[in-house]
């Protein structure tokens, strides 16, 4: 029988640790119920100890979450990681993942520490940790800067006190392949207890070669649990992709002889997801979930598509969930019709509130477009307005007057709690015009770091637009998104979803290290 390969997902941790990137608990808990649906193996749902945000996240997508393992990454230090055993406290299946790292530079330079100082912390950490779960994870972080002699009697320390899976990261993305993969091997073979681990690899992408490294360590070292993160979302250049593991795994099965327990049809309703909520574009010749992964645009490769499909093509669109733009529902679609399709996207919205609040906004754009795709049902599901009740500031109307040779002016009408209010500005454009409008009132004082559009559907200019806006204050940064036929109204609605998150007080602290 073929080994497993366990697939962990960070996104929701070391993805989320991308400057910009951070999620609100609901934005998680979404994620997460999709990362099940994706069955992945472990879900590494944030960081309980940095902030009472992440606190209140890992909580309740343990409490959700039944079919993964939920996981919260801590520092080898008992208040981090009881944070993270309370957080955890209502998962079905949950796991402690601390870390401390072993390099010379980072034991040095960061932790001011010395080698034996940091393998008694490591020992202490996993004892305690197992004292409070049958499942505990160890990380020596930068560990593939870190000299192996070192960490082979750390690792083997950790080992005895119980830890089940060891982890080997590549935290600054050094690695090359061939030596990635011959270092897990070394390791395990100097690591006298070593089979007592399930062996595991956590790459970054500063190469471009996190998804070989990881591969590498797999086939030549050994490992048997993979980190990734949708999309290959992670700070800098990011972290191992999991779409592109998953798919590299399955089609070249006669290569790997490696089962998953993946359901790759999650696959791109995943990455539209993280890529929606975080505001990261896809680029559109990435692996797997780019718009043209599967675009044949040359003549030659065409008319070979249509003849046998795998003459130009490995994976098909559809195992991966590549749905044909789908006509769904239309104007006349009933709230059960609606609640259903809702149901076969695998969408579950908490309460009956929620479900009439999505249903009057589709009712809405069905009036305003007369075909809806799974896609804009997707948009419509993840705008901030759906739960429009819980939120600060909500748009009401907006008009807006551009014409060649005159400046373009708007006039927005939006609440804030109970208080309505009314503006105008003149701008550039009609989006600047409409932002500075309703920043006449707010003053917020955020600074406009990102501002993009994307057609929720391709190919037709009467798709729906979607904004995201990324603004920053106060050493926060945040995302808002908003779709809508009209761009200038998906900018505002953008623009208020962002204000939105930064009205709300949930503070970050530390984010690691
Ligand atoms: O990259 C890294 O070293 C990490 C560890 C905390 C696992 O993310
Ligand atoms: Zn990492």
């Amino acid at each position: 029988m073929a080994d497993q390969l366990i697939i962990f997902d960070t996104t929701l941790r070391d993805g989320e640790q991308s400057p910009g990137a951070s999620m609100t608990r609901d934005e998680k808990l979404r994620i997460a119920r999709q990362l099940e649906r994706l069955r992945v193996d472990v879900i590494e749902a944030g960081f309980a100890a940095s902030s009472n945000g992440d606190f209140e996240a890992v909580k309740a997508i343990a409490d959700h979450i039944k079919d993964s393992i939920v996981c919260s990454l801590a520092r080898a230090n008992d208040r981090d990681i009881s944070r993270a055993a309370e957080a955890l406290k209502g998962a079905a299946r949950s796991r402690i993942h601390t870390f401390i790292a072993t390099s010379e530079l980072h034991m040095e330079k960061k932790l001011r520490m010395t080698r034996e100082q940091v393998l008694e912390q490591a020992r202490q950490a996993v004892r305690f940790a197992r004292n409070l779960s049958g499942d505990v994870e160890f990380s020596p972080e930068d560990g593939y800067r870190s000299d192996p002699e070192f960490l082979a009697r750390v690792l083997e320390v950790v080992i005895a006190e119980g830890a089940g899976t060891i982890n080997i990261p590549d935290t600054v993305g050094y690695a090359v392949p061939e030596l990635f993969g011959h270092f897990i091997r070394d390791l395990r073979e100097r690591v006298p207890n070593s089979d007592k681990a399930i062996w595991s690899v956590h790459c970054h992408n500063d190469l471009g070669m996190a998804v070989a490294n990881s591969l590498a360590g797999v086939m030549i070292g050994g490992a048997r649990q993979v980190e990734c993160t949708i999309n290959g979302l992670g700070e800098r250049a990011g972290n191992c992709s999991l779409e592109e593991v998953v798919m590299a795994v399955k089609t070249r099965r006669d290569h790997f002889k490696l089962e998953l327990n993946i359901d790759a049809s999650q696959i791109v309703p995943a990455s539209r997801m993280v890529s929606q909520t975080t505001g990261f574009v896809v680029q559109p010749n990435k692996a797997v979930v780019g718009a043209n992964a599967f675009a044949h645009a040359s003549g030659i490769h065409q008319d070979g598509v249509l003849k046998a499909r795998d003459t130009y093509e490995i994976m098909r669109a559809e195992d991966v969930g590549w749905a044909a733009n789908k006509i769904v529902l239309g104007k006349l679609s009933g709230r059960n019709a609606f609640k259903q399709r809702l149901q076969e996207l695998g969408i579950s919205l908490d309460s009956e509130a929620e479900v009439n609040a999505a249903f009057a906004r589709f009712k809405d754009l069905a009036d305003r477009k007369s075909e809806i795709f799974d896609e804009d049902i997707l948009a419509l599901v993840g705008d901030e307005s759906v739960t429009a009740e819980q939120e600060h500031y909500r748009l009401l109307s907006l008009s807006q007057r551009s014409e060649t040779g005159e400046r373009p002016h708007a006039a927005v009408a939006f609440a804030a709690g109970s208080t309505e209010f009314h503006a105008e500005s003149d701008g550039n454009g009609p989006v600047d015009a409409s932002l500075k409008a309703i920043e006449s009132k707010v003053q917020s004082g955020a600074e406009l770091m990102l501002y993009s559009v994307n057609a929720i559907t391709s190919g037709s200019t009467e798709s729906q637009g979607e904004v995201t806006v990324r603004l920053q204050h106060g050493g926060r940064v945040v995302n808002g998104v908003g779709a809508d036929p009209d761009i200038v109204v998906a900018s505002a609605k953008a623009y208020l979803s962002a204000l939105n998150k930064l009205h709300s007080k949930a503070e970050r602290v530390a984010a690691q290290g």
